[in-house]
């Protein structure tokens, strides 16, 4: 395999003091210079502040266990008014309730959680199978292609128009808001501009808004509601009426788009490099395909498809060892928990049948918990399955190429060869 060595993009961690080292740079994961970075925050200051950065000053929390003490305190650490460690400036200050404190996060978060609660998921197992089954049989055999549009890409635009009941012609649009809702320098030091994402989420509020009054007027037999996201708003309490409330509204399609978009489109990517990355463990897995959930938990492990997530200290506090201010910013840095020795082995390392993967950090924890994790798990085992059921080898023939964000940790290009069973 011919993974190109990474163009040095940032310095090296070690040539310089702690203080000169801006640690929310896109470029870091662009590069994948971020392990070393965060490695010598973990042995070195692990809870580490940064006076200066195009964010304002943070604090980095890198460390596993202050990860979890973080995310269990959310009466502490607020997650408002966002959980990016950049600030909306623009026009669009989208409201959703991943960057709500209670009791309003509890009231919206229980309308939409539904919508993937175990009945529906396994009502939902079939048709992801067969799309699934759909996009691997329509790949190339030996030749190159890129795995990042032609299956993960696909594959998750695809489950997103099921949970929305969403054009499927149009499914790609959902990608490209997904991707522009996050991708900005001021709020993850992205490539897009505050105008393109002004206008993609205005195009965005415009589409759901008409699909919101069409599904209104769909007749219905009496007492039933749709098992898609819009209905079963329109269908609670507490979100009925979102229509007249724009900016929440949009954010909350913004949540499910992006939630259910970059992380799992970047642990499929992710998975197949980390398997080319340790071959044996690609042995291993075909060895034995019964480590297939154990072996999604490691991938959403070792890729952390979401880099960081955001807090404000509500009041004063001491977080190993550091004094904390009220109002201070406060950023865990989930791919640095992941990495820690201390509570994984040889943290860098893909170990499919990792006893403790499921420990990770990715999900977060405690009441924002990722709400879309069993979907996500669901799909990924579903296309180990179908990749073992029809190839031999899914090679990595170059790449990858790596996304400037210091939020969205994934891949724009990875050029894979596919090998039949014989
Ligand atoms: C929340 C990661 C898939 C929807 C979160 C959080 C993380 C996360 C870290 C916690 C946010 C916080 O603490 O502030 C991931 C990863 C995924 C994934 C790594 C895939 C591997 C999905 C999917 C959906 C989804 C498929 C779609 C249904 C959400 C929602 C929240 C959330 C709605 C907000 C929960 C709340 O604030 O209560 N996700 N997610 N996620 N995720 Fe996911």
């Amino acid at each position: 395999m011919n993974i190109p060595i990474k163009t040095p993009l940032v310095p090296d961690p070690y040539s310089l003091d702690l203080e000169e080292l801006d640690f929310s740079s896109g470029r870091l994961f662009e590069s994948d210079a971020w392990q070393a970075y965060f490695s010598r925050l973990r042995d070195e200051d692990p809870v580490h502040f940064q006076n200066e950065s195009p964010f304002g000053p943070f604090w980095s929390v890198t460390r596993y266990e202050d990860i979890l003490y973080v995310d269990k305190h959310h009466e502490i650490f607020s997650s408002e008014p966002g959980i990016l460690i950049g600030d909306f400036e623009d026009e669009i200050p989208l409201e959703m309730f991943i960057a709500m404190d209670p009791p309003r996060h509890d009231q919206q978060r229980m309308a939409v959680q539904s919508v993937v609660a175990p009945k529906n998921l396994a009502a939902m197992e079939s048709l992801i199978r067969t799309r699934v089954c759909k996009i691997l049989d329509d790949l190339p055999l030996n030749e190159e292609f890129n795995w990042v549009d032609k299956v993960s890409i696909e594959l998750t635009s695809q489950m997103l128009a099921t949970l929305f009941n969403f054009p499927f012609e149009d499914r790609r649009k959902l990608t490209y808001w997904s991707d522009l809702a996050t991708g900005t320098p001021e709020l993850t030091d992205g490539d897009f501009t505050t105008e393109e994402r002004a206008a993609g989420l205005g195009d965005c509020l415009e589409t759901f808004q008409k699909l919101w009054m069409q599904r209104l007027a769909e007749d219905k037999p009496d007492g039933e509601t749709g098992l898609d996201l819009i209905s079963l708003m329109q269908a609670n309490d507490e979100t009925k009426d979102m229509m007249d409330r724009p900016m929440e509204l949009l954010g909350n399609l913004v949540l499910l788009i992006v939630g259910g978009n970059d992380t799992t489109r970047n642990s499929l990517t992710g998975g197949v490099f980390a398997l080319n990355k340790f071959p044996d463990e690609f042995k291993k897995l075909k060895a034995n395909p019964s480590i297939i959930p154990n072996m999604i938990s490691e991938i959403i492990r070792w890729q952390t498809p979401l880099a960081h997530m955001r807090r404000i200290a509500n009041h004063d506090v001491t977080l190993g060892g550091k004094s904390i201010k009220a109002g201070d910013k406060v950023v865990m840095w989930y791919a640095s928990g992941n990495r820690d020795e201390s509570v994984f082995e040889n943290p860098n390392d893909l170990i499919i049948d990792r006893k403790n993967a499921r420990s990770h950090l990715s999900f977060g924890y405690g009441i924002h918990r990722c709400m879309g994790n069993r979907l996500a798990e669901m799909q990924l085992r579903i296309v180990w399955e179908e990749i073992l059921n029809r190839f031999s080898n899914v090679e990595v023939v170059s790449g990858p190429v790596g996304i400037k964000s210091n939020f969205a940790k994934g891949y724009s290009y990875m050029g894979v060869k596919l090998s039949p069973l014989s």
